[in-house]
């Protein structure tokens, strides 16, 4: 998550999208979620948000979708319009105003059976569930491909946590922020960390990997996306779980090939059943020259792990020239600051 001040009141942040590098399914848990073990790591494909407090109280926010930027850049293919919701259907609105709750209702924060070990929240003054009247405005420009698997939405919604922290002075812990970011949504927590990690229970126990190389990446994205809940709904259990630690060795060491041969993505299966794209892309990345590929997350977009820019660029080229249709982003994974890696 790169943030930037631009005044006392306003500020920016690029909020990265991830891919899942493993993913493993252990068993369904009493609350319908699923016990996982997932690897992932943020990546450089960014939305942009900019955030600016207003007196109002409320949180407005407006979405532009980003036009789609020549191959030379890295992207190619169309964005396909999406529709995004605005209200609080949206995870940035339900952050902001999950943070004026927070800061107007500690008492919550130290009742909650989840949460009954967290410090409380720095109180302030409460007027009207706003944080001393203050709203936020917020802008979002979307580059990150909606029900695509990559985390667009949990990585706006750790940004917008971020920027409620900082622009409303709250000073929340990050174990307070950690609490939000798991109540918004599973993937959220690990954002608010970003670089490469583990992520345990239904996705927010969050311990970083240390990963030394920067590894190149090319993501495709179908013109049909997959809803999480329709892939979760569908998927199967393992008999025997697949062990992560190989991935886990390789991403320490910065071997790529061991990271490439042991990835795994358990959710596959039931996204190619719910959409034929899955199995086609899987064709077509085994037929170019990477190291390893599969779909991240519950879907629907599809990626190759490759053994350097050059050859990442020439997959771009060939994916493209033999599927227009798809959205195709060639990208680094990133450390935890969210710069790149050498
Ligand atoms: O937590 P989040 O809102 O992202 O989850 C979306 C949906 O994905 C859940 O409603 C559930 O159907 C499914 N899910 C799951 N197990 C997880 C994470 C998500 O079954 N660990």
């Amino acid at each position: 998550m790169l943030v930037r001040f631009l005044t006392s009141n306003a500020l920016q942040i690029a909020a990265p999208a991830k891919v899942n590098l493993y993913l493993e399914l252990l068993g369904k848990r009493p609350d319908g979620f699923h016990e996982l073990e997932t690897i992932m790591t943020t990546v450089s494909l960014f939305d942009q948000l900019h955030f600016k407090t207003n007196s109002t109280g409320s949180v407005r926010l407006r979405i532009q979708m980003a036009a789609s930027a020549p191959a030379a850049s890295g992207v190619s293919g169309g964005s396909s319009e999406q529709q995004i919701p605005t209200d609080q259907r949206n995870l940035v609105v339900k952050s902001l105003r999950l943070l004026q709750k927070m800061a107007g209702d500690s008492s919550r924060w130290q009742n909650d059976g989840q949460t009954k070990d967290l410090p409380p929240p720095r109180t302030v003054p409460n007027t009207g569930g706003s944080i001393g009247g203050q709203g936020m405005d917020v802008t979002l420009l979307k580059r990150i491909p909606s029900s695509a698997g990559l985390g667009g939405a949990s990585s706006n919604a750790a940004a917008a946590l971020i920027a409620g922290n900082l622009l409303w002075n709250l000073g929340l812990p990050v174990a307070s922020l950690h609490a939000a970011a798991a109540e918004i949504g599973s993937d959220v927590p690990f954002f608010l960390t970003g670089g490469t990690a583990m992520c345990r229970g239904r996705g927010e126990k969050i311990s970083s990997i240390s990963c030394p190389v920067g590894l190149s990446i090319v993501i495709a994205k179908p013109p049909q996306g997959l809803a999480t809940p329709d892939v979760f709904g569908r998927c199967e259990l393992p008999i025997r779980s697949r062990q992560s630690q190989p991935v886990i060795a390789g991403i320490e060491s910065g071997r790529q090939h061991e990271i490439a041969n042991f990835m795994l993505n358990r959710l596959q299966p039931a996204a190619s059943g719910l959409l034929d794209d899955i199995l086609l892309l899987e064709k077509e990345f085994a037929d170019i020259s990477c190291l390893g590929h599969q779909m991240s997350g519950s879907g629907s977009s599809y990626f190759g792990v490759f053994q350097n820019q050059r050859t990442a660029r020439i997959a771009v080229a060939r994916l493209s020239a033999r599927r227009p249709d798809l959205e195709i982003h060639c990208v680094k994974s990133l450390g935890r600051s969210g710069a790149l890696i050498a």
